[in-house]
């Protein structure tokens, strides 16, 4: 069981532009098959963690076609309508961590993002993996992918079309060895 931060990046670093918009994202080509594909990704899933701006977005895209089989607690502050399988919370990320850790009986937690909130669960020791596609483009600007100093390792790496896929494993936050 490993709780994963997986997202899609500008080379830049940003995970939605300045507009929130993922225009620059979704438009392009991935083999839904390939490497580190969204599917196998997420048939190994079984909690997730979301913030509330990225809630509202998924709400906008997807209404009524969200996945209720997947136990999500949405961090928020916000009075969401109910809705099967979600939980809103404004819990300690450890707490939360501990209710999805029982909840995916075994399988791996998602951290949908945004970067805030991953970074919550990463100062908390909570981070396991961060599972990156670069789109091929910068955005000078907009939501950042992780806004905290973590050290990683690079553990796999290759192409899915437009993709630079990459998966790290989290070692910690280190201090500057100047
Ligand atoms: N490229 C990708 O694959 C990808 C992946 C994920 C997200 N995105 C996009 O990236 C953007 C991310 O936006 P974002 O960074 O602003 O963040 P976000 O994490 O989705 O939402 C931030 C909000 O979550 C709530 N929150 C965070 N921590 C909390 C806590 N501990 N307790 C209670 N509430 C908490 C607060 O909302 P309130 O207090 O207002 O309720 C906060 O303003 C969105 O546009 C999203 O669509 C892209």
């Amino acid at each position: 069981m490993r709780t994963i931060y997986y997202t899609a990046s500008s080379l830049d670093g940003f995970i939605a532009d300045s507009d929130n918009s993922l225009s620059w994202l979704l438009s392009r080509d991935i083999d839904q098959d390939g490497l580190m594909s969204f599917g196998g990704f997420r048939a190994a899933v079984g909690a997730a963690a979301v913030g509330a701006t990225t809630y509202q977005w998924v709400l906008d895209q997807e209404g009524d076609a969200w996945d209720s089989t997947l136990p999500t607690w949405v961090f928020t502050h916000r009075a969401f309508a109910p809705r099967d399988g979600v939980t809103l919370t404004t819990d300690d990320v450890r707490v939360v961590h501990a209710a999805m850790t029982e909840a995916a009986g075994g399988k791996d937690i998602w951290l949908m993002g945004g970067g805030g909130l991953v970074g919550q669960f990463a100062e908390a020791g909570l981070l396991d993996e961060v599972w990156v596609q670069y789109a091929p483009l910068t955005l000078g600007g907009g939501a950042p992918m992780l806004p905290n100093r973590i050290e990683m390792r690079l553990e796999e790496h290759g192409q899915n079309r437009e993709f630079l896929c990459a998966r790290y494993r989290v070692l910690g936050p280190r201090l500057p060895t100047s």
